[in-house]
């Protein structure tokens, strides 16, 4: 028997949808066609969560819970949804969580996942332009590609050089949508909605692409999103552009909030000439156990990792029986194993307009060829 969801951001019929047919011992595969239905996202890639309609956000939600029921709380180990799909996993940033999850999910799914690092490919002693690399893995027919790169706009540049989807692992300051994505399902599965929830992020939001994403989702799914942190690391206008409460005040921000999620100094980029010392920052905006205790008492408290202990959380708070960092990472799995099904077996009509797009230019190359071919014979 699986428990029944609550997270009532999933419609309520396909909720009693995936327990009636558990029950019923249907295969996992017929279950996810069921749920999925003839719904498509309606994006081709995933670079923002800009990209994604409130009915996509749902989708994914929809089938990220299934796999969570299957491949945690159940314990399935594979599954051939994807056999004979390849999926190219580069990172030019280093990453321990969201490479691995990326990875596990597509392994997971019986899809061939190849590593590939910026320093480990032809551009970094050879001079190859990222273009150029992604056009050669292109020709290698690769099914779709995660990118994580440290200049914004770089996961929208590639995708017009590729057949497949792309999906952003994190570029620059900007976005990290998959991680939006399941600290939005995690806020859900702890508090049952989004809607209606006041989130405070606290920390060096002006750095971090984390923040970025996740603004987005909130405000699209109707929570309440406050900023706090030091005056010169939230962004300009942030109050206007992203109609959010800003605070440089730790106790105001977090008083009688639902949600306190803290972010890290984002050193590798010179965020701490944005501060007096480390030290400073972390008495000012440090989550310790007794600034927990202004927020509401089911409070959850979040951090995207990694977390730099007795700087962003106090003593205990990793421990605390609120603090669902590690939920965040178990969520980011079933959350990408979701994207992989959605993105790479689904969306034809999308596959079919870009396929369309190249054989024009493939046509329009031809002719190009055929007009000088006759001129020279002339
Ligand atoms: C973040 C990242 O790299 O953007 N981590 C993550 O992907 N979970 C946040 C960070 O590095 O602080």
């Amino acid at each position: 028997m699986v428990k029944t969801c609550s997270l009532e951001d999933i419609d309520i019929n396909y909720r009693q949808m995936y327990v009636d047919l558990n029950n019923k011992n249907e295969e996992f595969e017929t279950i996810l066609a069921t749920l999925k239905g003839k719904d498509e996202l309606s994006t081709k890639n995933l670079v923002s969560i800009d990209d994604l309609t409130i009915e996509d956000i749902k989708l994914i939600f929809r089938i990220a819970w299934p796999f969570k029921a299957e491949f945690i709380e159940r314990d399935m180990k594979k599954i051939p949804l994807l056999k004979g799909k390849t999926v190219i996993n580069f990172f030019f940033e280093t990453s321990t969580r969201t490479k691995l999850s990326f990875e596990l999910a597509g392994k997971h799914l019986s899809a061939d996942m190849v590593n590939l690092s910026g320093s480990g490919s032809s551009m970094s002693k050879k001079g190859e332009t990222l273009n150029d690399t992604v056009r050669t893995l292109n020709a290698m027919h690769a099914d779709m590609m995660i990118l994580r790169h440290s200049q914004a706009g770089t996961p929208m540049m590639i995708a017009d050089h590729l057949t497949g989807p792309v999906i952003s692992a994190g570029d620059g300051w900007h976005e990290h949508p998959t991680q939006g994505l399941l600290d939005a399902f995690t806020i859900c599965e702890n508090l049952k909605t989004c809607k209606g929830r006041t989130v405070c992020i606290v920390g060096d939001i002006l750095h971090s692409r984390v923040a970025g994403s996740l603004i987005r989702i909130l405000k699209k799914m109707n929570a309440t999103v406050r900023l706090c942190g030091p005056p010169t690391m939230i962004p300009k206008y942030a109050d206007e552009v992203f109609g959010v409460e800003v605070f440089d005040d730790i106790e105001k921000g977090i008083k009688d909030v639902d949600v306190i999620y803290s972010l890290r100094v984002q050193t590798e980029r010179a965020a701490a000439g944005f501060i007096p010392t480390i030290r400073e920052y972390s008495k000012n905006y440090g989550i310790n156990l007794d600034r927990i205790n202004l927020a509401k008492d089911n409070v959850i408290i979040m951090h995207p990792g990694p977390v730099i202990r007795g700087t962003d959380l106090g003593n205990g708070v990793m421990e605390h029986p609120r603090c669902v960092v590690e939920d965040q990472v178990t969520n980011g799995f079933c959350i990408r194993m979701a994207l992989l099904y959605l993105m790479v077996k689904g969306n034809p009509g999308c596959w079919k307009d870009h396929q369309g797009k190249s054989d024009e230019k493939i046509k329009l190359a031809k002719k190009k060829i055929e007009k000088k071919l006759k001129e020279v014979s002339r």
